[in-house]
This record gives structure tokens, C-alpha cells and sequence, in this order.
């Protein structure tokens, strides 16, 4: 018997706009991209846009050639692309580029212009023409207008825009890191493609919001009709466009609510009976808690929960005369992440010498954050005047909150 849904297939190209076509690769399986647990998977998005000329948008990881080459033959002879845009460089994105041109050297590879450098340095001998902002390309009925966009992810980095569809082509901006079958927002679960988004900006983006302002107001200036935004990661936004940009115009501003992560992790559970305490005063006084010990939560979804956070509370025992190693990871990573305008503060439980709370204070405030000292410090396990002190700092931090 014939299958009726057999048209219907995992493996097909997916049609945006009349002669558009997302022609990537999903990454099911992927769980770590350098440093960041990515626990629902990935895609990698490339976009072939059939025209008088046909241009290829973006590449593949490496492996992944293959599949986006399946896709690209269904709908055309691969040897008639005329152009292979490379939006930026980061592998994920242009590392199927020197097997594309293996394959179908006609393709003119165009790229932005500050991305010769490091295309000359990743791809030896491979020809490429650099834009800039204002440079178009012609399709015939369609055009492709870059926008540079330093620092979204690399200095590289460039939108591309066909103003005759309304469709941003935004390559790493406003992507998730999420694998799933509907390539749509309107084909999947929004409250899992937006927590991705947010977890998204706040492990890869985060440092750069004064940049991602700037390039948000670069668009609205322009007055870029947009219809639909397509990212290199992810799901493509046609209905909840302004969703996401009102998502990342909060974020990139350091929008937070009356929300405080405290995080810790624990040796003998004095750091973790102050890491309650605290919570549950703060709690007390109308403010949301994310109560995260390390090793059960990673630093990645620590840093999601910190996204919209006003504050976080971040606890070690002393060992040797030191942070417990996964505090210390953390505190590297937010050290590169540098989350803006948290209230913060330091505890944590010592047997001798007690430097731990010194180092994460230290820490925090070498981040920019606006560290209420002194921090507490518990003598081996806390007593009552250590809980006392516990509320107090818990006070001290919820009233700081309260009156923002
Ligand atoms: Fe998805 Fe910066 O690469």
C-alpha cells in the first residue's frame, strides 16, 4: 500500500519564501558546543535562494556536508550556484566550504569584509571578494544587502538582507540552540525555542549586549521591514518576530526582575545549609529564587538562570586555601561572559584559614558586579549566629532589589 505521507520526509529541503529554501543540517546530538551543554541538540542553517543566480547561504559544520548537500540537489544542480555567501566564519558556518569548492569551484564565495583575515588563515588558497555595509548583490528579481555586524558572534560577522521578501538572513544573532523537526517558531513549542534563546544569549552573547544595541538600533534606523527572521541556529521567526526582538532588546539592555541565583557547591554541607538559609529569606521577602549547586547544575544553566536576574549569591567551602574547583570554573567563565548589572554577593563555610569568600567577592567584583561586603564566612558548621548572619545578608540583598 502507498504511503500517503512519504512526500513528507526528515531529509527535504524546507521552502521559507517562494524560491528560498533552508537546505542546513540538524545536529540531534550534539551536547557540548566549546564549554555550553546543549541539551536539546542543534542545526546548523544554510539557505539556497533560487533566482536568475542562485546564491548558497552559509555552509555546514564539516561533517554535515553531506546531509546539506542532499537537500541543495533535490531542489537544484549544485553546479549552478553562482554565489556561496559566507556570513561568518566560525566553523559551525563556513568549516563545509573548502568541500563545497572542492566540489563546485564555479561558486563565487563572498564574505564580509573583515572576515579576510581569518578566511585567508582558515582556508588557504580558497578565492573570496569581501562587502561591507551597503554592498548589494543581484540576483535578478532579488537582491542580497549586507549589514556588518561586528561581534555577532565574530568581528566577521554580517547579516544578509533581501529587502524584496523582508527576510533577515542573521546568521548567529537571534539563534537557539535547539534540534527539532518544524523548522518554524509556529511549528514548534515556544516556551523551548525561547528558554534556548535566552540560554543562547546569555552563554554566547552576553559580553557583547552594548554591541548587539547598537546593531539592534542599526536596523530600527533603517527601518528594515521584516518579515521574517531567519538565523543560522535553530528555529526561522515569521511569527514571532517581535518576540525575539523585544527578547534581545531586554537582554542586550540588562532588563532583570526580582529574581537571585544562588549558586554554590558544598563539601560537608555548611556551604549548602547557608545557600538555603539565604534562599529562603530572600524568598521571604518577595524575591523569585534559583537555589543551583554546582556539579548538579552546569555553569551554563547558571548562567541562562542569570540572564534576567537581579542578583546572585555565590558560595564555596575553603580547600586549600581556595575555591572548590567548580566555583572557580564558573567564575572563569563569567569572568569571560561578564553578565552586567547583578547585585552580588559571597559566602561559604572554612575550617581554617577562610579565604574562599575573599576570592569570590575578588572575582565578582573584577566582573563589574556591585559586590555587598563583607561576605559571610562560617567557622565548620554554621551556627545560629551564622544563620542570623545568613538573613542578614539575605535582607541586605532583598532590600538592594526591592528599591532598584
Ligand atoms: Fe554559530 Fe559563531 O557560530
Amino acid at each position: 500500500m502507498q504511503n500517503k505521507t512519504a512526500h513528507r520526509s526528515l531529509d527535504m529541503a524546507v521552502e521559507l519564501k517562494k524560491g528560498i529554501y533552508w537546505v542546513g543540517a540538524v545536529d540531534w546530538n550534539l551536547r557540548d558546543f566549546h564549554g555550553y551543554v546543549t541539551g536539546r541538540g542543534a542545526t546548523y542553517n544554510s539557505y539556497l535562494i533560487v533566482d536568475e543566480k542562485i546564491a548558497l547561504i552559509d555552509t555546514v559544520k564539516a561533517p554535515f556536508y553531506p546531509e546539506m548537500l542532499g537537500r541543495i540537489r533535490e531542489l537544484i544542480d549544485p553546479s549552478k550556484i553562482n554565489f556561496l555567501i559566507s556570513n561568518h566564519l566560525e566553523p559551525d558556518h563556513s568549516g563545509s566550504i573548502p568541500l563545497f569548492v572542492h566540489d563546485f569551484p564555479q561558486a563565487k564565495i563572498i564574505t564580509g569584509a573583515m572576515a579576510a583575515k581569518g578566511f585567508k588563515k582558515y582556508y588557504p588558497g580558497v578565492p573570496f571578494e569581501t562587502v561591507k555595509t551597503g554592498d548589494s548583490i543581484d540576483l535578478g528579481a532579488r537582491t542580497i544587502q549586507c549589514i556588518e555586524t561586528p561581534m555577532i558572534h565574530w568581528p566577521d560577522s554580517i547579516f544578509s538582507y533581501v529587502p524584496e521578501d523582508a527576510l533577515l538572513f542573521s546568521m548567529d544573532g537571534f539563534g537557539q540552540h535547539i534540534a527539532t523537526a518544524g523548522r518554524f517558531d509556529d511549528q514548534v513549542t515556544m516556551h523551548d525555542v525561547m528558554f534556548e534563546a535566552g540560554k543562547y544569549y546569555a552563554n554566547l552573547l552576553t559580553h557583547l549586549s552594548p554591541l548587539i544595541s547598537t546593531t539592534l538600533n542599526k536596523v530600527t534606523e533603517q527601518n528594515l521591514a521584516i518579515d521574517m527572521i531567519a538565523p543560522s541556529h535553530g528555529i526561522i521567526w515569521r511569527k514571532h518576530v517581535q518576540t525575539i526582538l523585544e527578547a534581545y532588546r531586554r537582554w542586550c539592555s540588562g532588563t532583570t526582575t526580582k529574581r537571585v541565583v544562588v549558586v554554590y557547591d558544598t563539601m560537608w554541607k555548611s556551604t549548602e545549609k547557608l545557600a538555603r538559609e539565604i534562599s529562603e529569606r530572600l524568598y521571604s521577602h518577595g524575591i523569585e529564587v534559583s537555589l543551583m549547586k554546582l556539579g548538579e547544575h552546569h555553569r551554563s544553566d547558571v548562567m541562562a538562570a542569570l540572564l534576567e536576574a537581579a542578583g546572585m549569591v555565590l558560595g564555596s567551602p575553603t580547600m586549600h586555601r581556595n575555591l572548590l574547583p567548580r566555583v572557580a570554573d564558573l567564575l572563569c567563565y563569567m569572568r569571560g561572559l561578564k553578565p552586567a548589572g547583578k547585585i552580588c554577593a559571597a559566602f561559604g563555610s572554612y575550617g581554617w584559614s577562610g579565604e574562599s569568600v575573599d576570592l569570590i567577592t575578588a572575582a565578582l567584583k573584577e566582573i563589574g558586579a556591585d559586590v555587598i561586603e563583607p561576605g559571610l564566612k562560617a567557622l565548620y558548621a554554621p551556627d545560629a549566629a551564622d544563620i542570623a548572619a545568613a538573613c542578614d545578608l539575605a535582607d541586605t540583598l532583598a532590600e538592594r532589589i526591592n528599591n532598584r
